[in-house]
């Protein structure tokens, strides 16, 4: 397989980069990025002279760009992490680039797949998409539940979703579409809660929790979903969508006190906050399909204890890693600070 991983310096995409490559001795990667704040090459260090692996700045709203690269390096397979993710800056920093990435970019990745005869592209999105379930609703997420985002971000990664089933009805452009729930792993860029609240308590300050901390989502190791996203590449069929998720529902209070217990530190380092506004209450997948096609999570329900108690381990050995990353990047929180909000405040907290 020639692979171009569209976004692979962010978070998943460089955890799925390590994944294959540990995985197949043959396969040759194309990580093409832009190299946003949220881009860090850091991540990628270990494997960066790899005669396999190749990184190309790029921005999947250039065609040119994209299809220069897929004729370059004789492309045949494509998935797509890029995107604008972080939704509190979708709410109160403007959405403009929201929408030109997760949207028209998907378009331009859905050209590019379709003018040079690529196998299968990928396109990675999210089960906020799905909008919100209530607390106590017996019902979850599966592949045909409507679209009805409540979030800018979720609006925008909805717009490229629904381009990749015109594409896919109109052109039999061969797209396949994922709907995952939220990630917790290594590598996750610190505006983020676990990676945020991790950074937070090592500098002995307090972390912020949104309203009563009730909010739901079904989380999934980050290595489980690279494992998912591999299947699809070989297996998906596509057209299709498939749902990501993992049975691990847990509520914002729970990961806060595992952070908390994981780092020796009391109940007394919380501060509640003012409630995002739209936050969705509760996210739950129904992961059957996928399932059906072979893929089973490691990090089960039972075992999430210990992937939290990992993950935060990671992020207290990689203290340097968190550090630069957060220096590097320090003015473009300052101008994400602009528009002032909660969210600003808690930004300005961990400077
Ligand atoms: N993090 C989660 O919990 C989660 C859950 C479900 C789905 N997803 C989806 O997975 C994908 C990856 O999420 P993540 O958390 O790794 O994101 P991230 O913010 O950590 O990384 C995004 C990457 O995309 C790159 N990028 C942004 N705009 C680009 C552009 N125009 N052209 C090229 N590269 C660009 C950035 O430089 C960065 O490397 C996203 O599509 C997101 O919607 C994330």
């Amino acid at each position: 397989m020639k692979l171009l991983v569209c976004g692979g310096a962010g978070f998943i995409g460089s955890n799925f980069i390590h994944h294959m490559l540990s995985t197949y001795p043959d396969y040759k990667i194309v990580n093409f990025d832009k190299l946003t704040y949220a881009g860090n090459l850091d991540n990628l260090a270990d494997v960066a002279s790899d005669p396999r692996y190749t990184f190309v700045q790029g921005d999947i709203t250039d065609l040119d760009a994209l299809e220069a690269v897929i004729k370059e390096h004789s492309i045949d397979h494509v998935i797509n992490f890029a995107a604008e993710t972080h939704v509190d800056r979708s709410i109160h920093g403007g959405c403009k680039d929201f929408v030109l990435t997760n949207t028209l970019g998907v378009q331009m990745i859905l050209d590019a797949v379709r003018n040079n005869n690529i196998t299968k592209f990928v396109n990675v999105s999210t089960d906020e998409v799905y909008g919100a379930l209530e607390l106590d609703e017996d019902r979850l997420f599966t592949e045909s539940t409507p679209i009805v985002p409540n979030m800018p971000y979720a609006a925008a990664k909805a717009g490229g979703d629904l381009m990749c089933n015109a594409y896919w009805v109109t052109h039999k452009t061969p797209v396949v579409v994922t709907h995952c729930s939220n990630n917790y792993g290594p590598y996750q860029f610190p505006e983020k809660l676990i990676p945020f609240f991790v950074f937070k308590l090592l500098k002995g300050e307090k972390i912020p929790v949104y309203g009563d901390g009730l909010n739901i989502r079904d989380w999934i190791h980050v290595n489980d979903h690279a494992r998912a996203l591999d299947l699809l590449l070989h297996k998906g069929t596509p057209g299709e969508i498939y749902n990501i998720g993992c049975d691990n529902e847990r509520n914002n209070l729970e990961i806060t006190k595992m952070i908390l217990s994981a780092l020796g530190k009391g109940e007394d380092m919380i501060e509640y906050v003012t409630d995002r506004p739209g936050h969705d209450r509760r996210y739950a997948i129904d992961a059957t399909k996928i399932m059906n096609l072979g893929w089973k999570p490691e990090y089960t329900r039972d075992k999430f204890a210990r992937g939290m108690k990992e993950t935060v381990q990671w992020y207290q050995d990689n203290t340097p890693w968190v550090e630069k990353i957060w220096e590097k990047k320090r003015n473009e929180m300052n101008s994400f600070q602009g528009g002032l909000d909660r969210s600003s405040e808690t930004m300005k907290a961990v400077t």
